[in-house]
């Protein structure tokens, strides 16, 4: 908890971090209870009673331990939990399950690759007639690729509860979703990545960019299932069909919708090669190096300063 301002010349902020423990000169255990930090990275613990523990005021630098004093600081500098099992093992399941969508509803599309009725036009799709390659279907023939796209539309939507409910509980939803200022963050990336800005933007555990494109996947993810359920029972569902437009609409926004899911997937895949590598890793193993992260790097698209040891230091730049 903050309780601390800000006092003449000297930027202090004082951080109430409770439960911090360090030995006394005579073995004993303190607790730190107020840490002071002035604008130069600064510190100086005190107990509650204001007892100096260390650093001495414009002493020694914060040891990342003490700019933390969660549990995730006591684990080694280099790596930190990053992903929890759910969200691995879900993101995988995934990207299992919209590949096998995805091919398997070209598969049926391709039964009739048009989205006009005979005789009639229509205005938005401008390759109709034209079968997509076979290379990027599965399932065999329309009855078999039904099967498998059902089958994953059951996986898909099962996985993409269990994540959404995870992150809600889990409060992971707070990395995700849209706040103020996000806009300007976002600009400020693109500018970033457009070499018209020099320092990376600071970020938290995504940068804006990636999280609208995170926030923005299980609301297509959702609009693929009901755009997807209103051509599978239009009789049945038929508010929700004409809801959509009528059959033909509603088809062509399912389509819509797995083209977007799909360009976010591609960009999503390409800028985590093509920026941060090494977050692969942290879906696999959970773990993630911060000294590897994209700000610690500089890191824009294939461009990059190789990373050291080096940690952030609490002013922002790097000691190397
Ligand atoms: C080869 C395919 C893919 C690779 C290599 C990949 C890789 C990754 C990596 C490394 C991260 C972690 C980024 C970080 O920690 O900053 C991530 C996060 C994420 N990916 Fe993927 N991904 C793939 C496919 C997909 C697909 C198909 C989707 C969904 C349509 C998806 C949705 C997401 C989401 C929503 C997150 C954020 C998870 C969270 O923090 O809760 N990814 N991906």
């Amino acid at each position: 908890m903050n309780t601390g301002g800000v006092s003449a010349g000297r930027c202090r902020l004082r951080v109430r971090a409770a439960g911090r423990y360090r030995k006394g000169a005579a073995g004993g255990v303190l607790v730190a209870r107020n840490i002071e930090i002035d604008r130069n990275g600064a510190n100086r613990m005190t107990t509650a009673s204001g007892q100096a523990l260390g650093g001495a005021d414009g002493g020694d630098r914060l040891s990342p331990e003490a700019r933390d004093p969660s549990p995730r600081a006591a684990a080694p500098r280099e790596r930190r939990p990053r992903h929890h099992w759910v969200v691995r093992v879900t993101h995988w399941v995934n990207f299992f399950a919209l590949g096998l969508m995805v091919t398997s509803g070209l598969r049926i599309f391709n039964a009739f690759p048009a989205f006009a009725r005979k005789g009639e036009s229509f205005c938005c799709y401008p390759f109709a007639g034209k079968p997509i390659p076979a290379a990027l279907t599965f399932g065999g023939w329309l009855a078999g690729a039904r099967n498998y796209h059902f089958a994953a539309m059951w996986l898909l939507f099962v996985n993409g509860l269990v994540y959404v409910t995870f992150i809600y509980l889990h409060g992971e939803w707070r990395d995700l979703v849209p706040r103020r200022g996000d806009i300007r963050d976002s600009w400020e990336m693109i500018k970033f990545y457009l070499f018209a800005r020099r320092d990376h933007p600071h970020q938290g555990k995504h940068n804006a960019l990636q999280k609208s494109a995170y926030f923005a996947m299980p609301i297509f993810g959702a609009l693929a299932v009901v755009t997807g359920v209103a051509i599978w029972k239009p009789v049945q569902l038929a508010p929700l069909t004409n809801l959509l437009g009528g059959y033909v609409w509603a088809r062509y926004w399912h389509f819509v919708v797995m083209i977007c899911l799909v360009l976010l997937t591609v960009v999503h895949v390409i800028m985590v090669f093509a920026v941060d590598p090494y977050s692969i890793r942290s879906m696999i193993t959970g773990g993630y190096n911060e000294a590897k992260s994209p700000e610690a790097r500089n890191a824009r698209p294939f461009f990059w300063r190789r990373s050291s040891a080096s940690v952030p230091s609490p002013g922002g730049g790097f000691d190397r």
